[in-house]
């Protein structure tokens, strides 16, 4: 098994019960958003690159909050694995898997988050080194039943289910032997950054710090 993984990403998925997956389309929003999510207690995000505002927000949190852990998600094209690297991001998380990008996000030498969603490709990713992995679309490929089932082929792997995860579901995957943390973007609403409600953010993400005693 060649092992191209780069730090261990499961430091990351002890860092919180949750990880904020958060879409911002102002990079204004980026440093109070992260404020409050640490003033919460949660001490990792996610800004997903699907936004034009992303990699300024990676720039801004990496530069302003040193002590929330930024990554950027969503790294679907090889060249924004470098992209992100540059801006600051702390670790990668992409939805699937290809080839290609496996190569980009390793060659920046970041911990790495990859998205799997069935059996094989889980067993791919875990022939290239990665143990730790993103479960998405979480809820539409079988939620907390098939995560379940996966430990049994595959004990040594973890894994951040995201997708259709909210307040309602996110305990049933937390007390799965191979989940660490569940990832979702219910603590950063679309329409709590659009009216810059950050103490909204702060209590959504104090409730999810407390998933996990
Ligand atoms: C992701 O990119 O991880 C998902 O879009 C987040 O899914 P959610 O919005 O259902 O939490």
């Amino acid at each position: 098994m060649s092992t191209d993984q780069a730090p261990d990403p499961r430091d990351l998925l002890d860092l919180s019960p949750v990880m904020p997956v958060v879409v911002l389309d102002d990079a204004d929003s980026a440093v109070p958003t992260a404020r409050a999510l640490l003033a919460g207690g949660v001490r990792v995000m996610e800004i997903t690159l699907r936004t034009p505002a992303a990699l300024e927000a990676v720039r801004r949190v990496a530069a302003e909050v040193p002590d929330i852990v930024v990554g950027a998600g969503t790294v679907v094209r090889p060249e924004q694995a470098d992209q992100a690297a540059r801006a600051g991001a702390s670790f990668l998380v992409t939805p699937g898997c290809t080839d290609t990008l496996l190569d980009a996000t390793t060659g920046t030498g970041l911990p790495l988050l990859p998205g799997a969603a069935t059996v094989s490709e889980a067993m791919r990713l875990s022939e290239r080194g990665f143990d730790t992995l993103k479960f998405f679309p979480a809820e539409a490929s079988g939620g907390a039943a098939a995560l379940s089932a996966l430990a049994g082929p595959l004990p040594g792997l973890r894994f951040c289910p995201t997708g259709g995860i909210g307040t309602g579901n996110a305990a049933s995957y937390l007390a799965l032997p191979n989940v660490d943390c569940v990832g979702g973007s219910w603590l950063t609403p679309k329409d709590a950054l659009a009216d810059r409600d950050y103490a909204r953010v702060e209590t959504l993400a104090k409730e999810a710090a407390a998933l996990r005693p």
